[in-house]
């Protein structure tokens, strides 16, 4: 076992960030990191506030799906206040840091796709939740959800197993935790600064799909379409090419690759 402490000081001990995880509650367990933030966030607490848990009850995935948090991953929020124009980047923001920490830390490849999963060898390790609150103009706040599969033994999870994957799993030995957090908040910081300076974010985060070119099959509610995922637009929607010629935009929406 390597030596994992998730507690606030072993995470602020070393960080190297102004602001994100400066502040940070640890707890056993919760139900949804997410909807602590949220609550926290409209108590006005301090940007860059993280709260993470060592395991989740109820974790929320996106259009209503659960996560599964056992103990072993990493489950965090962040609180922020950005301005309205940096919510569609809040997304590429949170896929680039984790990319970035787990290149990082573990020498692993990670690709990206569309919209915000994050992958090894073509399973997902890692999945991105951001929600927001937006009156008028003006976003009251935003919250990043992150999930990472760290140590996590693929064999005891069959339900995810198919599709999902961990760093351990992947490498054949544990990580720690405590490394990976810091990294992680330490990237998030840099990325989310970066976005004050225009579009490099975007193009990182473009750059990093492995979704772009690829013939694929993206569901979207009801509806399902077919085409080649032939580029992404800076607000992060994708722009599927039909078989029609036709370019379509998608805002949300499950991508397969097809081949
Ligand atoms: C997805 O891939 O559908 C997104 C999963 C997001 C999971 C994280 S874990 C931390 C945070 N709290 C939650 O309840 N969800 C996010």
């Amino acid at each position: 076992m390597v030596e994992d402490s998730l507690s606030p000081a072993a995470i602020t001990n070393g960080l190297a960030t102004r602001f994100i995880g400066q502040e940070v509650t640890c707890y056993p367990s919760l139900p949804s990191t997410n909807d602590v933030a949220k609550r926290r966030a409209k108590e006005g607490d301090k940007e860059g506030t993280v709260i993470i848990t060592e395991e989740q009850t109820a974790g929320r995935g996106r259009i209503g799906r659960s996560w599964l948090t056992p103990r072993g991953s990493i489950a965090l929020s962040i609180i922020l206040y950005p301005p309205l124009a940096y919510l569609p980047s809040l997304i590429m923001v949170a896929s680039l840091a984790v990319a970035y920490s787990i290149e990082q830390v573990t020498n692993l490849k990670v690709q990206l796709k569309w919209p915000n999963d994050v992958l090894l060898n073509g399973k997902k390790v890692c999945g991105i939740l951001v929600e927001s609150d937006v009156r008028g103009d003006k976003v009251d706040y935003a919250v990043i959800g992150i999930g990472l599969n760290v140590n996590l033994k693929l064999s005891e999870f069959p339900q995810i197993a198919p599709m999902a994957t961990s760093l351990s799993w992947e490498l054949g030995r544990e990580v720690s935790r405590r490394e990976m957090v810091q990294s992680l908040l330490a990237q998030a910081e840099k990325l989310y600064l970066a976005l004050a300076a225009g579009d490099s974010v975007f193009k990182q985060w473009r750059d990093r799909l492995v979704t772009l070119g690829k013939e694929v099959q993206v569901s979207s509610g009801e509806t399902t379409c077919k085409g080649v995922a032939e580029s992404v637009a800076a607000d992060g929607s994708l722009l599927l090419r039909q078989p029609d010629g036709s370019l379509l935009k998608i805002v949300a929406g499950d991508v397969t690759l097809r081949r």
